[in-house]
């Protein structure tokens, strides 16, 4: 199978994977990441295939979705064998793939490639500006997680196993995650892309608390 093959067949599998995901990891989630992991990766010289490739799967082993028990990376890892991508490029792909996810104020996630840093900028992205509020939103309520308790007081983890563990109220993980992407965006272009997202999400903090107190 020659690349551009392997890249509709993958996206075709992602589609079906991700078709009716309903707490903001839905196929057009990894649509968007692709896209913009596309757009960042064009202006710094990395391999686009595996970068679209590691945008296409980069969900699908998520510890946020999946069952704790299940091996890490192993679904994607398969994937990448079915179609045929080679072993070198596979290996590639899966540690960008791990190399994506956030895991709390305090814990680094430093990345080994060009690539990697590109797709964590995009996924990092679409948890920010207008998309980033509805899809925080929507994962609130998928955990059944109360809009705001001003009584629970933000945490910045420092710990990734007490992160995954937090139950607070959605508003609280503007605080503990997406108010802070701003400065873990890896790429330059990402973070002109990020300034506006920052800027939005911050007037909507302002408004969200005034509206809070009855005041506006
Ligand atoms: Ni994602």
């Amino acid at each position: 199978m020659n690349e551009p093959e392997i890249i509709k067949r993958t996206e075709e599998f992602a589609a079906f994977e991700f078709g009716d995901e309903g707490s903001g990891h839905d196929w057009f989630h990894v649509d968007r990441v692709r896209k913009m992991a596309l757009r960042i990766g064009r202006n710094e010289n990395c391999d686009l295939f595996i970068t679209e490739m590691a945008a296409l799967l980069h969900d699908l082993d998520d510890w946020k979705l999946n069952n704790p028990d299940q091996s890490a990376q192993s679904r994607s890892g398969k994937w990448l064998a079915e179609v045929g991508v080679d072993a070198q490029v596979s290996s590639h792909i899966l540690r960008i793939i791990d190399e994506v996810s956030y895991r709390g104020a305090g814990s680094e996630t430093p990345v080994s490639s060009v690539e990697a840093a590109v797709v964590q900028d995009a996924d990092r992205l679409d948890a920010m500006g207008a998309i980033g509020i509805a899809r925080t939103f929507a994962y609130g309520g998928h955990k059944g997680r109360l809009i705001y308790d001003p009584a629970v007081i933000p945490v910045m983890h420092s710990d990734f196993q007490e992160y995954k563990k937090n139950t607070a109220p959605t508003i609280n993980h503007f605080y503990e995650k997406l108010m802070l992407l701003k400065d873990r965006l890896n790429t330059e272009t990402a973070k002109n892309i990020g300034e506006e997202r920052h800027q939005f999400m911050e007037n909507y903090l302002e408004q969200f608390h005034e509206e809070w107190q009855a005041n506006k």
